[in-house]
């Protein structure tokens, strides 16, 4: 099964909480950078490790969590071969695998979402690739 690390800065730890635990109810293997309470940290730390972890560890994903969920994806995003966005809904993160190719999957604690966060997850976890020309001719000048 897939292996999936998990990381958070202070403002999404308790998100992250609740997707591991959901996580580990369906059995995926899990590694979690932390952070591991509410106390202060700065987030670029934790997306820089997912994103370092998911590129050399091939057909692993990542899911990671600040307020907005925006910080954290930006840190992600500067480890060559990342693929991170933000989705607050299942539509984002189906159009994210699909298209895009998302290797890692950012949510915002603090905001609004469309959707259920864990039915975002399970749509980031199951949607493969769209293998059309013009999809995989776009992620390949992703680089
Ligand atoms: C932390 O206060 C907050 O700035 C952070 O979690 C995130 O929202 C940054 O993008």
């Amino acid at each position: 099964m897939t292996k999936i690390y998990l990381g958070a800065d202070h403002g999404g730890y308790k998100l992250k909480e609740s997707v591991k635990a959901y996580l580990e109810e369906l059995d995926y293997e899990i590694e979690d950078f932390g952070t591991d309470s509410d106390e202060s940290v700065d987030y670029p730390e934790y997306g820089k490790k997912v994103g370092e972890a998911v590129v050399a560890d091939e057909g692993s994903l990542g899911i990671i969590f600040c307020g907005t969920g925006i910080g954290i994806s930006i840190a992600a995003n500067k480890v060559s071969g990342v693929r991170c966005g933000v989705c607050n809904s299942i539509e984002l993160a189906r159009l994210g695998r699909e298209h895009n190719g998302i290797n890692i999957l950012s949510l915002g604690e603090r905001t609004a979402f469309m959707d259920d966060p864990l039915e975002i997850v399970d749509t980031f976890l199951n949607t493969d690739l769209d293998q059309s020309e013009r999809h995989e001719r776009r992620r390949g000048q992703l680089v």
